[in-house]
C-alpha cells in the first residue's frame, strides 16, 4: 500500500516546503498531488508561464524520493483570462453569466477555454515530460456534468439533439412534445431547463436526454485532456478525481479513456446509532474499484474535521485516520493520498481540516497517519491482488439520472437501494462488486438489480441469460419502468422482465414514510416501506405475502426458476434483514461460502493473487467487537483492521 497526501506548495511560504518534505519523508509518505489549481501562479498573464517554483518544489521531494501526482489546473482559471474572455464563464439557469470567486468558474464547452486550457495542459505536459518524478497526473478537479447554459453549450446541445433524432418529427414523438403543446417547430427554440420553476413539471424525456449530454461534455473533456498530455508524454498514467456529487458523471464512460479511478473518500465521523443507517463507505469504495474492475486510488481521504461551506463535523475518531485508509487498501485502493497534508490558514477551506493543524504541531491525528504509513509497509507485498466475487450489484447511471429527476415515493433513493443490496452481502463477509451496466456478467453467480428502471435491450438479454446458465437474479420494484427515451412502457410491470421473474404487477402503491408488513411462507415477518407492487404470480412462486393494507395476502416477494438459474423478485423495499433473508438463500443456493454469524459492521473483504489470499477484518463501529472467523478468535478496538 503507498500512502500520499494532497499539497499545496502554493498556500505556505517557501521556507516550510523543506522541512514539510523532510517530515514526509521520515514518516513514509511516498507521494504528494500538486498544483491542480495553481493556474495563476503558472501562467501569471497570457501566454507568461513560470515553472519555476513548481519546479523548485518538485526537487525537493525528488531529492525525498517522494513521487507526484501532477493535477491540471483547468478548474481554476485565472482572473486576466476571465476578464480578457468573460465568454469564458458558466451561466446559470438564469442564462447570466456566473459571477467569479470560487472555483470551478468555466464552461467545458467554451473554445475559448478550450484553447488556453489546451495550452497550460499542453505547457505543463512538455516542461515535465522528462521528469521521473512526476509519475501520474491528474485531470482537472472532481469534474462534475456540466450544467451550465451559456450560448456555447445551448449551440452544442441542438446539435446533439440533431445527431441524435435527426429531424424534428422524430424528437417530437420520442419526447412526446404534444403534451401540453410542446411540439418544437424550429430546432432553436430548444432552450436548457431554465431556472424559475420546479423541474419536476419539465418533460422528463428532455431532461434525460440533457443529463445525458451534460455528462458526455465531461467525458469528452477529460478525453481532450489526456489526448494532450499523452501526445506529449505517451505512456503517461492519467486519471481525474472523482466523487459521489449532485451532477454525477457517468464514471464508466469518464474512465474509460482514462488509466485508473480516482476517488475522494469522506467516510462519514458521525456514527448513528439507529442500526437501520447504513454509513459504511465500503459502497463507494466497492463502486470505484467495479468502474474499470480493477484497483483505483484514493486521491483525497479524510484526515480531520470536515466542514467550510457546512459547519464543522465531528473529528475523527480514534482509529478512524488509519482505520478508514486499511478499508480503502481492503476494498482495493492500493495507494491512498491523504487530503490534505497541513490545514490550510488562508481561503474558503481553512476548516476542512487537514493532518495537521493550522498551529503546525503535529498531533494525535498526525500520529495516527504515521502509524498507517509504517503498517502500510507491510502491505506492499498486496498491492496489486485483486477482490474476487461471485456477487455483483448492478448500478445503472441512466437509472440514478431518471429517478433523481422524477423521485417516485417519499424517502426512496436509488443509491440507498444499491446500498440495501451491498450490504445484504457484504455483512456476511463475502466480496461484492458493483458494477455498471456494461459490464460481462457471466464470471458472477448472483447478480443484484434494484430499481433497473430505464430499460436497455442489452441488459435484459444479458440478465436473461446469465439465469438461463443457473445464476441468481435479484430483482425489485421499479424496474422496467421506462423506455431508452424515459416513457412508461405501455405493460404490466416489470415490463420486459415480466419473463424473467415469471410474475407481473397488477397494481401499486407508492407508501412513501408510512409502513407495511411482509409476512414470508416461513412465518417470519419484515417491515416493508417507501413501495408495495401488487404482485400476480406467472410461473413464479411466492415467498412472501403483504400483511398489512387492502392488499394484505398477495404476493410482495416471488422466486421463479428460469433456465438453469432463479429470479427472486421482491416486490416492496424494506428494513436490512429483509435483503440478509435473500442474501442468505441465494448465497446458499448458490453454494458460496460465507460467515453467517459475523457481528453488526464487522467487514471481511479477501485480497487473493495466484501466490494466495489475504482477509481484511475490520471493525467500522465504535465498539470492540470479538468474534471467531474459521476458528480463529479476534478481538478489534474501534476501526481496528487486521489481515490475517
Ligand atoms: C473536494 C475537493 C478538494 C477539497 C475537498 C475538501 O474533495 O476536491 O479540493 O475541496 O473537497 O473540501
Ligand atoms: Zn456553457
Amino acid at each position: 500500500m503507498r500512502i500520499g497526501v494532497d499539497y499545496y506548495p502554493e498556500h505556505w511560504d517557501e521556507s516550510l516546503w523543506e522541512q514539510d518534505a523532510e517530515l514526509m519523508k521520515k514518516t513514509g509518505v511516498r507521494l504528494v498531488r500538486l498544483a491542480e489549481f495553481a493556474w495563476c501562479r503558472l501562467e501569471p498573464s497570457d501566454g507568461d508561464f513560470d515553472f519555476s517554483w513548481l519546479d523548485k518544489a518538485i526537487d525537493i521531494f525528488s531529492e525525498k524520493g517522494i513521487e507526484v501526482v501532477l493535477g491540471t489546473p483547468t478548474n481554476c482559471p485565472p482572473r486576466w483570462l476571465c476578464e480578457a474572455h468573460p465568454e469564458i464563464l458558466p451561466a446559470g439557469d438564469n442564462a447570466e453569466i456566473n459571477p467569479i470567486g470560487i472555483r470551478g468558474h468555466r464552461c467545458l464547452n467554451s473554445p475559448v477555454f478550450r484553447r488556453y486550457a489546451e495550452r497550460i495542459v499542453r505547457q505543463m505536459a512538455e516542461h515535465y515530460r522528462d521528469s521521473s518524478t512526476v509519475t501520474a497526473w491528474q485531470i482537472d478537479n472532481e469534474l462534475e456534468a456540466n450544467i451550465c447554459y451559456c450560448e456555447s453549450c445551448n449551440k452544442k446541445h441542438i446539435e446533439w439533439l440533431k445527431g441524435k433524432y435527426g429531424t424534428l418529427e422524430e424528437l417530437n414523438r420520442a419526447y412526446g412534445n404534444v403534451v401540453w403543446s410542446g411540439e418544437y417547430s424550429a430546432w432553436e427554440q430548444i432552450d436548457p431547463p431554465y431556472g424559475g420553476y420546479n423541474r419536476a413539471w419539465l418533460n422528463p424525456a428532455y431532461m434525460l436526454d440533457y443529463r445525458r449530454r451534460t455528462a458526455e461534455d465531461v467525458t469528452e473533456f477529460a478525453a481532450f485532456q489526456a489526448d494532450i498530455i499523452r501526445s506529449v508524454i505517451p505512456d503517461a498514467k492519467i486519471t481525474t478525481n472523482t466523487w459521489f456529487c449532485s451532477e454525477m458523471p457517468d464514471f464508466y464512460k469518464l474512465f474509460e479513456g482514462l488509466d485508473f479511478v480516482s476517488y475522494d473518500n469522506y467516510p462519514t465521523t458521525i456514527i448513528p446509532n439507529e442500526p437501520e443507517d447504513i454509513y459504511t463507505h465500503a459502497v463507494h469504495l466497492d463502486l470505484m474499484r467495479g468502474i474499470k474492475q480493477q484497483s483505483f486510488w484514493i486521491m483525497e481521504q479524510l484526515s480531520g474535521a470536515m466542514g467550510c461551506w457546512m459547519p464543522m463535523q465531528k473529528t475523527p475518531r480514534p482509529g478512524m485516520i488509519k482505520g478508514y485508509a486499511l478499508q480503502a487498501f481492503a476494498h482495493g485502493a492500493d495507494t491512498v493520498v491523504h487530503f490534505r497534508w497541513r490545514t490550510a490558514n488562508i481561503g474558503a477551506e481553512m476548516h476542512w481540516h487537514g493532518l495537521i493543524d493550522h498551529s503546525n504541531v503535529p498531533g494525535r491525528r498526525f500520529e495516527e497517519f504515521a502509524d498507517l504509513c509504517r503498517e502500510a509497509e507491510n502491505l506492499t507485498q498486496y498491492i496489486g491482488t485483486e477482490l474476487d466475487s461471485k456477487i455483483a450489484v448492478l448500478y445503472s447511471v441512466e437509472s440514478e439520472y431518471a429517478l433523481g429527476l422524477q423521485p417516485q415515493t417519499e424517502g426512496f433513493s436509488y443509491m440507498e437501494q444499491i446500498k440495501l443490496m451491498h450490504q445484504a452481502f457484504a455483512r456476511f463477509g463475502v466480496n461484492v462488486d458493483i458494477i455498471g451496466e456494461s459490464a460481462d456478467i457471466s464470471k458472477y453467480r448472483i447478480v443484484c438489480v434494484p430499481a433497473l428502471y430505464v430499460v436497455h435491450e442489452d441488459t435484459v438479454k444479458k440478465l436473461c441469460k446469465f439465469a438461463e446458465n443457473g445464476g441468481t437474479v435479484i430483482l425489485t420494484a421499479r424496474s422496467g419502468v421506462k423506455d431508452e427515451h424515459n416513457n412508461c412502457i405501455m405493460q404490466q410491470l416489470p415490463t420486459v422482465y415480466a419473463e424473467l421473474a415469471g410474475c407481473h404487477v397488477s397494481e401499486y402503491d407508492p407508501i412513501g414514510w408510512g409502513t407495511g408488513k411482509v409476512l414470508f411462507t416461513d412465518g417470519e415477518s419484515f417491515t416493508c416501506k417507501q413501495w408495495c407492487d401488487i404482485i400476480e404470480t406467472d410461473t413464479a412462486r411466492v415467498l412472501a405475502q403483504y400483511d398489512s393494507d387492502f392488499y394484505a395476502g398477495s404476493p410482495a416477494v416471488t422466486l421463479n426458476l428460469y433456465g438453469k438459474g432463479e429470479v427472486y423478485y421482491l416486490g416492496t423495499f424494506g428494513e436490512r434483514r429483509l435483503y440478509e433473508k435473500l442474501a442468505r438463500s441465494a448465497l446458499d443456493e448458490q453454494g458460496i461460502e460465507y460467515f453467517p454469524d459475523l457481528p453488526m459492521n464487522v467487514e471481511v473483504t479477501t485480497r487473493s493473487s495466484e501466490g494466495g489470499s489475504v482477509r481484511f477484518v475490520f471493525n467500522n463501529s465504535k465498539k470492540e467487537q470479538s468474534f471467531n472467523i474459521n476458528g480463529e478468535e479476534i478481538c478489534l478496538r474501534p476501526f481496528e483492521m487486521k489481515y490475517i
